[in-house]
């Protein structure tokens, strides 16, 4: 027996062409044998998307989609196959077989959710224009939501009664099974619906397509209660499916190239009252596959909006990762900390959070300065913290190579080796394993700072850290020593390190001090000397070279370690001074650019590069 939904299927193709089909939303010209336009699935300047008469079939040369008719309605319309198949069927004249009672049934009871939902947020969104809604539209103007933006979220009041909503409903005809099955009402001992929402500020949440499918409630101020109380999931509500104001945004991320995320309902809510019209927000900060590939229908490019604390979290940052799987590329807003979008735009307008859209950065980047911005870099200790903080998050990193080459940058940037940062890393990993793995609705409170607990990890890090460090030392003073006492000539030293090249303090002020002392009779304490600087001359002066036989080498293995550490430090110079310029949108002079891709081929060099083996 023929499948009678396979038998319309063709004749619907037969009847209509795909040509007109499409030409109805993409403005098509003929090209060759086909027909060519702009994508309607992905933002583009030049025409890649085709669509061929003969073969009745679109492909997409950009974005990679393609399919018959039906598929490029159901796309376009976002709606299920049987619907474009309707709508298509409808156009050619096509009588479509009965359909399957149970799927039927199944559609049936969607629809009668759907429909209390949506009279519900009727009633809500009257609630708040009622004399009860009075404090709620009140406090929406304190945090500056205007008409405007609150009619087109939808927004409400549900009043303090036990039961406004359930009594309104049910005389509107709605089953008390169905109220409980929406999530709107629950069901008290006595066996009576009650409302689950009560004297709250209510956010519709809605698909993409604009129905009302479940609900947010803020409490007020003064209000009892969890701070938001959300819909639990339903037959047509799934947290993970969902995003908060993409019916809104849609258009906007299409157009625009580029989609806003925030966490909370007030955020998408005041970003589209300032303009930022590509906002959604995401209902949790774990996102899910399923949230990731529907973003990828409208939008390359997600720009994430995070108060600061969240986004460094690991189930946070596997989110990114997801999206990044479904081909939307990751950019991070660096917030000021403990500020969320809502915060910032309403303290310091549009401005201030488009320049921090506009720097947003690659993951990679965002957690080295999120890690680090409250660190001093230059000090051991705040070495130690970077590495501790960023071990972690490498540690979750999957694929081996992509972790090597950040731990490989970290160690740049910091001026640290990469073994202290691969032993970080490998630490934090084993840490992982045995602790307890992060629930996805916990929320620590904010502004804590994670890092690992003074252990095995932290002494690990801090013993690489503050050994790199305190060879450089060894070394500056073996030279300075030498110097001091006379035992090398001068010329020696200065013609391959500066005095610069020490380390700040009484090492490089004796250096300066040794350098300019030309005359000097050797064995003599240069003149002019700061406390510090004179107590370490005379420490070296006093001390005597155990094996002077070896002297030479000595020398040359110290400078070589001090070259070494020069370039290092020079790195995380120009890295700081780029990232300072790219900040202030200043163009980075070539020069910089040249010279930090000659000290990375030397830092990179095995043994050292143009110094040969290390000590
Ligand atoms: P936040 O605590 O950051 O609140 O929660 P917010 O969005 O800034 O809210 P305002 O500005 O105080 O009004 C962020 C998001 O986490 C969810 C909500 O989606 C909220 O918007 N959340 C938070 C809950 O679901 N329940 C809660 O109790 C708290
Ligand atoms: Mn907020």
């Amino acid at each position: 027996m023929r499948d009678p939904q396979a038998d319309v299927v063709a004749q619907v193709k037969q009847r209509v062409d795909i040509v007109d089909v499409i030409g109805e939303y993409v403005s098509l010209r003929r090209s060759g044998r086909d027909f060519v336009g702009l994508c309607p699935f992905h933002e583009e300047r030049t025409p890649s998307f085709h669509v061929s008469r003969d073969k009745q079939v679109f492909y997409c040369f950009g974005c990679h989609v393609g399919g018959d008719v039906i598929t490029f309605v159901q796309k376009r319309e976002e709606i299920s196959f049987r619907e474009a198949l309707e709508q298509l069927a409808a156009r050619a004249g096509v009588m479509l077989p009965e359909r399957d009672p149970a799927a039927e049934r199944r559609r049936g009871a969607k629809d009668a959710l759907l429909r209390a939902l949506a009279d519900a947020a009727a009633f809500y969104q009257r609630q708040l224009q009622a004399e009860a809604g009075a404090a709620a539209r009140a406090y929406l103007e304190r945090r500056g939501v205007d008409g405007a933006t609150a009619a087109a979220f939808g927004l409400g009041f549900a009043p303090a009664a036990w039961d406004a909503l359930t009594r309104h409903l049910l005389a509107r005809g709605h089953e008390a099974r169905v109220l409980v099955e929406a999530g709107l009402a629950q069901v008290g001992k006595s066996g009576r619906p009650y409302d689950r929402f009560r004297n709250r500020l209510m956010f519709p949440i809605c698909d993409e397509r604009g129905r009302v499918v479940a609900f947010g409630g803020r409490v007020l101020d003064g209000g009892e209660g969890p701070k938001y109380l959300n819909s639990p999931e339903t037959p047509v509500f799934q947290k993970r499916e969902t995003w908060y104001g993409l019916h809104l945004a849609r258009e906007s991320m299409r157009a625009r190239g580029r989609a806003v995320i925030v966490e909370g309902y007030m955020d998408c809510v005041t970003a589209h009252r300032h303009g930022f019209t590509e906002t959604v927000a995401s209902l949790g900060t774990a996102l899910s596959e399923a949230q990731a590939s529907k973003l990828a229908r409208f939008t390359r490019l997600a720009l994430i909006a995070y108060d600061a604390d969240t986004a460094g979290q690991a189930a946070t940052l596997r989110g990114f990762e997801i999206l990044r799987g479904a081909g939307v590329g990751v950019r991070l807003a660096a917030l000021p900390a403990g500020r969320d979008p809502d915060d910032l735009l309403r303290e310091e307008g549009a401005e201030a959070f488009r320049r921090h859209l506009d720097g947003a950065l690659p993951l990679v980047e965002y957690l080295f300065l999120l890690s680090t911005r409250d660190l001093d870099l230059a000090s051991v200790d705040g070495k130690v913290r970077a590495v501790e903080r960023l071990a972690p998050a490498l540690a979750r990193e999957p694929d081996p190579i992509a972790r090597d080459q950040y731990v490989q940058r970290y160690a740049d940037r910091l001026g640290v080796d990469i073994d202290a940062v691969r032993a970080a890393v490998n630490n934090a990993a084993a840490q992982t394993l045995k602790a307890p793995t992060e629930g996805h609705n916990s929320r620590p409170g904010r502004n804590t700072t994670r890092s690992l607990p003074p252990g095995p990890a932290r002494s690990v890090v801090e013993r690489r850290i503050r050994g790199e460090e305190r060879l450089e030392r060894q070394a500056e003073e073996l030279v300075l020593g030498l110097l001091v006492r006379g035992e090398v000539p001068a010329e020696a030293v200065w013609s391959r390190v500066e005095p610069g090249w020490f380390l700040p303090g009484a090492h490089r002020e004796l250096a300066e001090a040794l350098r300019r002392a030309e005359g000097r009779r050797p064995g003599e304490m240069p003149a002019g000397l700061g406390e510090d600087a004179q107590a370490l001359a005379a420490r070296l002066l006093v001390e005597f070279s155990g094996e002077t036989d070896k002297t030479e080498r000595v020398l040359q293995d110290c400078l070589t370690r001090m070259a070494k550490h020069r370039v290092r430090a020079r790195c995380s110079e120009i890295e700081r001074e780029i990232r300072r310029l790219e900040r202030d949108g200043q163009p980075v002079p070539r020069d910089l650019r040249v010279e930090y891709a000659q000290l990375l081929k030397q830092v990179k060099t095995p043994g050292g590069g143009a110094w040969g083996a290390l000590p």
